[in-house]
């Protein structure tokens, strides 16, 4: 695990952009992995902000996104769908036919999560995966249990997600109580991995993923085993490290 030491949220998301933004320069038809929530926001404008000035392009980029909440249909204004094309996809050349969210809103989700790991092999998995990290170590949906996941499963949220959440709906009560997530094993499939966290709220997740027992109690801390991992993370987030 390469450890990245960011001044603050705008310099993490200054140097997560770059590492993107190589990415797709050196390869323009990557694969890229992505993530929703407030941590990766200030990422993706400054990657739109380059790819308008013409410094790199995503017109052959296919994305494939870690999760969704079920029973959120993609115009719902909290689905991970809208908030991706809101933070992103919008704002950038990206063919909105190449990118994928999982379907949580789906008659049989169950079927939606088989049909999800099918296409993401057939792409080849990531080239580049971009995560956060829960304050309860979780990445993507996949919530501490007792076992890794393996493939795009529904899972039931935490309540310290639930609530970790409930800040962008109306109310708690609002909040879907269950999610479709990518499993640790195709999140593991991808070539590289980029971590990212902001703030003190994340500081023991992050220790615990850098430093800590390797357990699915703390999800991330499997990216341990990832032979090609990069952490940035600002000084809050660091601050137990
Ligand atoms: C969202 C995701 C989650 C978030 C995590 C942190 O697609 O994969 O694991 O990365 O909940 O959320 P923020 O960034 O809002 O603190």
């Amino acid at each position: 695990m390469e450890l990245v030491r960011a001044k603050d949220y705008n310099d993490m998301s200054r140097k997560a952009a770059n590492v993107i933004s190589a990415q797709v320069i050196l390869k323009p038809n990557s694969v890229l992995g992505l993530a929703t929530g407030d941590t990766p926001k200030g990422t993706y404008l400054q990657l739109a902000e380059w790819q308008k000035k013409g410094d790199c392009s995503f017109a052959k980029v296919s994305s494939y996104n870690l999760d969704e909440y079920v029973g959120l249909t993609p115009d719902h204004e909290q689905s991970y769908h809208y908030f991706m094309r809101k933070n992103f996809f919008d704002l950038v050349d990206i063919d909105l036919a190449n990118t994928h969210v999982p379907d949580g809103a789906a008659t049989d989700v169950e079927q939606a999560c088989v049909d999800y790991d099918r296409i993401v092999a057939e792409a080849g998995y990531p080239d580049l995966q971009l995560l956060g990290i829960g304050r309860n170590g979780h990445i993507g949906f996949n919530e501490p249990d007792d076992h890794f996941a393996r493939g795009t499963h529904v899972v039931d949220l935490t309540e310290s997600t639930i609530e970790a959440n409930s800040r962008l709906f109306d109310s708690v009560d609002e909040v879907p109580r269950q999610a479709v997530s990518m499993g640790i094993q195709t999140i593991m499939y991808a070539r590289r991995i980029l971590i990212l966290a902001s703030g003190e709220d994340k500081a023991q997740a992050v220790r615990d993923m850098v430093y800590g027992l390797i357990t699915p109690q703390v999800p991330a801390s499997i990216l341990q085993l990832h032979p090609n991992c990069t952490v940035i993370a600002d000084e809050a987030a660091l601050s137990l490290c």
